[in-house]
């Protein structure tokens, strides 16, 4: 095996698994890292298929432990970081912002430290891949898209705490020299998601006959992709994206969430064997999310001019794929469904009715 060495933080969530298992299946000669400090979100049982492989390593530490950040890169001295851990759900951002501020702020800048740190002003061949959201340009109205020039108006503490992480990503390249790619993407779905998120949730809902908790109106719009064209669009960001641009990453896929709903609740009823409108009756209008984005939806063409990227997963394909994987791997939800997350549950949704 050559040196050549790569740390995704943030490997055993949702994303940064599919991620850590592409590279480690595609790159056999390059030792990947997995930065993870395990937190509710973060769940081995992601990576068990390729947990013996020879050029995966998985070091269980928190970004915000500067000196374990320290060892971990003097041990490894990486050619490249794919940086994915944080704290990701908007509605535990409203709970505790605090939290956000520490992981996606303050770990962040740990992380672009250690980086500079250990690469000490040689940059050749180095790349700090930052993966961030479109949640950081705020909402759109009825029509347009976000681009890589939109200005950033994040609403929510994760959105605000995802921008402050990309200006200290970008002011590092610009002040230090540090050789940086964003990744600003729309909203994944697939198999591994933690069902706290819309699609999981309501998946794990569904299957237990609960309430599926729509906010507001139901006529929020997301752009979804696919999390395997995600990894796709960051395994080409990171090795042929340019140091100190921004890609903007999204499906070409925008739905309302009602309508979402409405055809996943079609395709689980199809699957359970339950007769036509069974999960449709389980819609339950609750209190709007405070801050609530109305529209997103990406420009994703600079990354498919320049770099040839497009998603190839149909939303159809994506979904029956989905939830297939849930039906399946009804285990996996126990498992991230029992203790903690009650709490978060209750305290999330019992108000909101
Ligand atoms: P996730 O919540 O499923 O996983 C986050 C991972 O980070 C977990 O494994 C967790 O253990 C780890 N982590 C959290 N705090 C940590 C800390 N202090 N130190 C080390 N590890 C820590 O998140 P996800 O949905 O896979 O998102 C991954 C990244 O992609 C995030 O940065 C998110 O902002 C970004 N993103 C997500 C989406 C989406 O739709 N899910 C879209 C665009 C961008
Ligand atoms: O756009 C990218 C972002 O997508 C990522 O940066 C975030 O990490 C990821 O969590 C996701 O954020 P959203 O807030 O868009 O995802 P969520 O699944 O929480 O919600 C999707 C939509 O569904 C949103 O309009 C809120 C709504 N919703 C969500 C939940 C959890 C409901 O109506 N009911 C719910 O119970």
């Amino acid at each position: 095996m050559s040196s050549k060495s790569i740390i995704i933080t943030g490997g055993a969530g949702f994303i940064g698994s599919h991620l850590v298992r592409l590279f480690v299946n595609k790159y056999p000669d390059t030792r990947i890292i997995n930065l993870d400090a395990l937190t509710y979100a973060g769940n081995l049982e992601n990576l068990k298929d390729i947990e013996k492989t020879p050029n995966y390593i998985f070091e269980k530490a928190d970004i915000l432990d500067t000196s374990a950040l320290e060892k971990i890169f003097s041990i490894y001295n990486p050619d490249g970081v794919i940086h994915l851990a944080a704290e990701s759900h908007v509605d535990r951002s409203i709970l505790s912002p605090l939290d956000f501020v520490y992981t996606n702020v303050v770990g962040t800048v740990n992380l672009l430290n250690a980086a500079k740190k250990c690469w000490n002003g040689d940059y050749n061949g180095k790349k700090f891949h930052h993966v961030s959201t479109d949640e950081v340009f705020g909402a759109l109205g009825e029509t347009g898209f976000f681009t890589e020039v939109t200005n950033y108006d994040p609403h929510s503490p994760y959105s605000a705490s995802k921008a402050a992480s990309d200006h200290f990503v970008r002011a590092y390249h610009d002040t230090y020299g540090l050789p940086v790619v964003i990744t600003n993407c729309s909203n994944n779905y697939g198999p591994n998601h933690f069902p706290e998120k819309l699609i999981p949730l309501f998946i794990n809902n569904i299957i237990n006959k609960k309430p599926l908790p729509v906010y507001g109106d139901g006529f929020y719009t997301r752009d979804w992709l696919y999390v395997k064209d995600h990894a796709s669009a960051i395994d080409l960001v990171y090795h042929k994206g340019k140091a100190g641009d921004t890609y903007a990453v999204g499906g070409f896929n925008e739905w309302r969430n009602i309508d979402l709903v409405k055809l996943l609740c079609k395709l689980m009823d199809k699957k359970l064997g339950n007769a036509e409108g069974t999960s449709e009756s389980l819609i339950t209008y609750v209190k709007d999310r405070p801050g609530h984005d109305r529209r997103y939806a990406i420009d994703a063409s600079k990354i498919n001019k320049e770099l040839g990227w497009k998603p190839t997963v149909t939303f159809e394909e994506g979904l029956a794929k989905t939830t297939e994987w849930y039906l399946e791997n009804k285990e996996w939800l126990e498992n991230v469904t029992s203790g903690d997350y009650q709490q978060y549950y209750e305290k999330q949704y019992e108000k909101s009715h």
